[in-house]
């Protein structure tokens, strides 16, 4: 980590920078005794942390403050500031600087401020997004229509990046579960030009159902699905990893070498079934390949679909034959998902109260508060710290 202290005083700087090393001897502390504006126009200036002891402008110099913002090449900056009025904080948080201290800090504060920043680095260069895949246990599960209006509904419900893959090479028409129109590109046009494919290739190759929500389409046809090789789907998933929230993967039934290297890379897998002896067989022969294949029991959820209270078949049989808990029931509701499904439009959209859409959300909230880390502090909570 490298920080800069910039100050009109160096006997205070030389401070600072003890206390920051004292605390952390790895950081590497610099002193500049120059001007703001020196460093301005340093655009080999690769610091992490820019420190500024002393720099509280009038109102009248907003605006240089916030050409300086702009313009700095470190990171992140800390001021340093006796009595800021309420008009330099706000002016602050709304040129993005969290961290603003008093000028007589102490080693204690100073510290929490950096440790905060440099934390919140950490949570930056690792984004990755969680890969949930969908394994319909047969035929007509829902394992479609779940997973591309699950996307939805986490689309929705949060400002999270989702996008969904369809992985039914031969058949899939997954977009057309939540879009009325035809796409432009698909898996396959991914897999040829993988060579140049980065974050802008892949948001165009997806077809937008919402500005945060797009589906990557199955294949055309035979031919064209035949030129998907799991080498595609690794780069495919590692970038969209880091560049979406969410990555849904509609799996289909075939457990071929292009779906298992996508298996691999999920977080979670959700297995669709309903609840008759056929679903309940499949769903057993498919946890074992799982289980073969090292998936851990926490890895995978069971979501019953279409389920209907009174059966022959109970939950707790269910159960029982699969040896793991179900982890939600998804209630039958004929004419709401028939015409989502009919007219290509989202079931949120169709009925927001239906009770599928409450199940969807229920879900989508639940993944939300397992999947993120804690939110980093802030401005005022870090201001309320000294
Ligand atoms: N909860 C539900 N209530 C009522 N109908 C449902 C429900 N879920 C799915 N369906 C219906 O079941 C049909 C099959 O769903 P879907 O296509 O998602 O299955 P799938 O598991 O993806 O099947 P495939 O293996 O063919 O891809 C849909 O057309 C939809 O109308
Ligand atoms: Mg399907």
């Amino acid at each position: 980590m490298k920080i800069k202290i910039v100050s009109p005083d160096h006997a205070h700087a030389t401070i600072l920078q003890k206390w920051l090393l004292d605390d952390n001897p790895a950081r590497q502390v610099l002193i500049s005794d120059g001007g703001l504006d020196a460093l301005t126009h340093d655009k080999n200036d690769n610091t992490d942390i820019l420190i500024v002891d002393g720099y509280c402008p009038e109102e009248q110099e907003f605006d240089g403050l916030e050409r300086y913002a702009a313009a700095h090449h470190a990171r992140s900056l800390i001021f340093l500031c006796n009595d800021p009025s309420a008009g330099l904080l706000l002016k602050m948080m709304q040129i993005g600087i969290r961290e603003v201290l008093p000028r007589l800090v102490t080693s204690e504060s100073l510290n929490a401020a950096v440790r905060r920043t440099e934390q919140s680095f950490a949570t930056q260069s690792v984004h990755s997004g969680k890969v949930i895949a969908f394994i319909a246990c047969k035929g007509g599960s829902g394992a479609t229509f779940l997973a591309t209006n699950l996307g939805y509904v986490l689309a929705q419900q949060q400002t999270d990046k989702v996008m969904l893959v369809d992985l039914n090479l031969q058949i899939g028409d997954a977009a057309l579960y939540v879009s009325d129109h035809l796409p432009s590109n698909t898996l396959a046009d991914v897999a040829v030009n993988i060579a140049r494919m980065d974050a802008s290739f892949l948001h165009s190759s997806l077809l937008h159902v919402l500005p945060n929500y797009g589906v990557l389409a199955a294949p055309d046809d035979v031919e064209r699905a035949a030129q998907v090789k799991p080498a595609h789907i690794e780069t495919l998933l590692t970038l969209a990893r880091k560049e979406y929230d969410y990555i849904l993967l509609d799996m289909g039934r075939t457990l071929d070498a292009v779906s298992l290297m996508a298996l691999d890379q999920a977080d979670l897998v959700f297995l669709v079934l309903q609840e008759n002896l056929p679903f309940i067989r499949d769903a057993r022969r498919i946890i074992e390949s799982l289980r073969a294949l090292d998936y851990g029991r926490d890895k995978i959820r069971l979501l019953v679909n279409r389920y209907e209270k009174g059966g022959d078949i109970t939950i707790e049989d269910v159960e029982r034959t699969l040896g793991m808990s179900v982890y939600r029931t998804i209630p039958n509701s004929y004419r709401n998902v028939a015409s989502s499904v009919n007219l290509g439009v989202p079931i949120l959209k169709v009925s927001a109260h239906d009770p599928v859409t409450e199940c969807l959300q229920a879900i989508a909230a639940d993944l939300g508060s397992k999947a993120k880390p804690p939110r980093s502090e802030g401005w005022l909570a870090s201001l309320l710290h000294h």
